[in-house]
């Protein structure tokens, strides 16, 4: 069976997230093809799908929403995953709850078989400029808050829910 993992990004921390996804998922006998949202791709002709997001401003990425809304029925249709990755999640007690992935998850059509939000990285050196102001007047703590062990263990516990 075949799963996408797709993931958009700004800054890069995603994409190691779910490059860490895909390779649990192999490890546990599952197929991950791991596809940036940029190259549009087509859910259909997948088992599950795997969705990650960056968090800028509250929100998941526009082009993670857009994207789930435009294939929602097909998500709905197999095992669905979604994890959000954030400066936030850093903090241990909001990492249950993410304004971000609320938000996006009540307005989709799709239930999913298991969330999560992950801390990401804030690195000033990834950011442009005036992002980097907006995130010194919010007082973002900046930092690689990355723990790909628990991404890990998250695929080796959602690969049986992925093969429905
Ligand atoms: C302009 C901007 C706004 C951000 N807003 C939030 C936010 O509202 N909440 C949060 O937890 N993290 C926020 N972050 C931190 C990002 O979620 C974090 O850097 C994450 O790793 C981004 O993922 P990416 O590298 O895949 O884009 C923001 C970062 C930037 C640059």
């Amino acid at each position: 069976m075949t799963v996408l993992v797709a993931y958009a990004t700004h800054s890069g921390a995603t994409r190691t997230l779910a490059e860490t996804l895909a390779a649990a998922l192999r490890a546990e006998g599952l197929e991950a093809d791991l596809v940036d949202l940029e190259e549009h791709p087509d859910p259909d002709g997948h088992d599950a799908v795997v969705l990650g997001s960056g968090v800028r401003v509250e929100s998941v990425e526009k082009s993670a929403a857009h994207w789930a809304r435009r294939h929602a029925e097909t998500l709905a249709g197999r095992p669905f995953a979604f994890f959000s990755c954030s400066g936030s999640a850093a903090d241990p007690a909001k990492r249950e709850t993410q304004k971000a992935t609320d938000t996006f998850l009540a307005d989709l059509p799709v239930t999913p078989v298991a969330v999560r939000n992950f801390p990401g990285w804030v690195l000033m050196d990834r950011i442009p400029l005036h992002e980097r102001v907006l995130l010194k007047s919010m007082r973002t703590p900046t930092g690689d808050f990355r723990d790909l062990p628990a991404v890990e263990a998250w695929g080796r516990e959602i690969a049986p829910l992925l093969r429905g």
